[in-house]
């Protein structure tokens, strides 16, 4: 049976650590130039229903590094887009290739796709969970700080797939995750109801950065909300993070954010390019955590 990688929760807590540990690994021989083709001859299968920088260059890239080649799918040029069945696109697809990353919208889609697919499924970003991004989150954070057990982490803004798959991050390493949305724009009920112990929920900014370890906001509008977006800028009005903000927090506070970013919503124009800010090292990081995801689902990494 393939392994499959739709939320960080198809990972226990001991090899999401051995994953993030052979990212630094891997991160520093590619810099050294040491890196074994691990993945020699491999095919990666990737799947596009919607745009993408980083996960496309950094999966592509990755691949290739390894010694394997990447196939970019867009749903616009496959049958797909057409209305072929996912059952069925799994089933051929999986028997051509190797490994398989999907961006799509809603995640019973990449969850039909594993059911169906004879090799690794991997989630590249759906409408509830961007687990890829939490490898290079938690690397980053572990690279910069060290082990994120016990640390006070805080979610501003949109309680969309980034936020959930931070509750599910506290939850495998152990942190306390602070929470604050704008009413109507709050996490999944049932995913709050399962983590509660680790979650605290605020109403105001200050507050809930004020000793914080770990800072993190995303987009107001997410693919596909694109519609939503006047009433989005209205109703997230005042959840912007700046450096005024985070001097509230810890003297040793590190922002992320997934990206793209958007300045002067969300984030301000300067905060990025701030000394609390670690989103270039977060941006690069996709490309060693997947390589040591790819490696892990193949059966390369023993943990
Ligand atoms: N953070 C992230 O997934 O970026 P892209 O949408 O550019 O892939
Ligand atoms: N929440 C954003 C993340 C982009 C990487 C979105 O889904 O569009």
């Amino acid at each position: 049976m393939a392994r499959h990688f739709l939320t960080l929760m198809d990972l226990s807590p001991n090899e999401l650590n051995t994953v993030i540990q052979r990212a630094i690994e891997l991160k520093k021989q590619h810099r050294d130039g040491t890196a074994a083709k691990t993945l020699d001859g491999k095919v990666l299968g990737m799947i596009f229903e919607k745009s993408s920088t980083r996960t496309r260059v950094s999966f592509e890239a990755g691949i290739a590094q390894l010694g394997g080649s990447g196939l970019f799918l867009s749903s616009n040029d496959t049958q797909l887009g057409r209305g072929e069945p996912i059952e069925d696109t799994s089933r051929v697809i999986s028997s051509m290739v190797d490994i398989i990353m999907i961006r799509t919208f809603g995640h019973d889609i990449v969850e039909k796709f594993a059911q169906y697919s004879s090799v690794p499924i991997i989630n590249a970003l759906t409408d509830s969970y961007h687990p890829c991004q939490l490898l290079a989150d938690i690397q980053t954070y572990v690279e910069h700080r060290g082990d994120p057990k016990g640390k006070t982490v805080v979610w501003i803004g949109d309680g969309n797939n980034m936020c959930h798959s931070y509750i599910n991050a506290a939850r495998q390493c152990d942190f306390k995750l602070r929470i604050v949305c704008p009413k109507g724009y709050e996490p999944d009920q049932a995913l709050v109801d399962a983590n509660k112990e680790r979650l605290e929920f605020f109403d105001n900014l200050p507050n809930a950065v004020t000793d914080a370890d770990w800072v993190v906001t995303d987009t107001w509008a997410s693919m596909g909300q694109e519609e939503e977006k006047q009433a989005r800028l209205d109703a997230f009005k005042g959840y912007q993070v700046t450096e005024e903000l985070l001097t509230l927090a810890n003297d040793d506070v590190v922002l992320m954010h997934c990206l793209p970013a958007y300045r002067g919503m969300e984030i301000n124009d300067t905060v990025m390019d701030s000394k609390y800010s670690v989103v270039w090292d977060e941006a690069e990081n996709r490309l060693h955590a997947q390589k040591a995801l790819m490696e892990f689902l193949m059966g390369k990494i023993s943990v």
